[in-house]
């Protein structure tokens, strides 16, 4: 969506207030011995709490309230019995509506002790994220965040799954423009004031190709190497972007 009034506005701080309440408590209960829908449930509370609904359950019928991946699960993850494990990385991907309005937010964290590696590959996604934040304005192409993502996923020695991108979300949870995380050629519209998307590097340590499995929602890295995830959802101004899902 793209605001055009302060009630939107407030509307969508709103949403994404919950987000961010959300991953807050649920990342304080990541550890070694946790169930992801244990995780899950947490969220799931906090979310009750404030008003808000599951957006991917309500728009797509996902099994969840939160997307949770671990390890070579890139996103989607359903929440289910399997035991957080010292070492493995848990992505927590949460998108809400509250009032009619969605928000959408993401952030990779480590259980126990984990490889210098995944630390190296937590840390990148959320650079790429800064790095995307300093070109995404008014009057920029689309394509521009991509190319500052991927820029900065490479320098670190890590790939892009390119399968997967940010979206304009507002009314829905995936509106347009698509927001590639590479410089798509295609991705050659124009960010306008007040317009509403998600910057979202979605990264591995590996080639960065991508499968949906078995169960038809979780997306893996081909290669099984571990990916990280780094969303906020933004409105875009003339200067820096307004971050609607942080705290
Ligand atoms: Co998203």
């Amino acid at each position: 969506m793209s605001i055009t009034s302060p009630e939107e506005l407030l509307g969508m701080q709103a949403a994404g207030s919950v987000v961010s309440l959300m991953l807050g408590a649920m990342t304080s209960a990541v550890r070694p011995g946790i169930t992801t829908l244990k995780l899950d449930d947490i969220g799931a509370a906090v979310m009750k709490q404030h008003g808000a609904r599951s957006a991917p359950s309500m728009v797509y019928g996902f099994p969840g309230s939160s997307c949770i991946s671990v390890n070579d699960e890139a996103v989607h993850g359903i929440p289910s019995g399997r035991v957080l494990e010292d070492g493995d990385l848990v992505k927590l991907d949460v998108t809400v509506e509250k009032n009619g309005f969605m928000a959408d937010a993401a952030l990779t964290t480590p259980v126990g002790e984990v490889s210098d590696e995944k630390l190296r590959l937590v840390a990148c996604a959320k650079r790429a994220f800064e790095k995307a934040m300093r070109v995404a304005r008014a009057g920029v192409r689309v394509s521009e965040i991509g190319r500052a993502v991927e820029r900065e996923v490479q320098r670190r020695g890590f790939s892009v799954i390119r399968d997967l991108a940010g979206h304009g979300i507002g009314r829905t949870i995936h509106e347009g423009p698509r927001v590639p995380n590479y410089a798509d050629p295609s991705s050659d519209e124009i960010l306008t004031e007040g317009l509403v998307i998600t910057v979202e590097p979605i990264i591995a340590t590996g080639s960065g190709k991508a499968y949906l499995s078995r169960d038809q929602w979780t997306v893996m890295t081909l290669d099984h190497s571990p990916s990280a995830h780094y969303e906020h959802t933004i409105v875009i101004t003339k200067g820096l972007p307004m971050l609607l899902t942080a705290a």
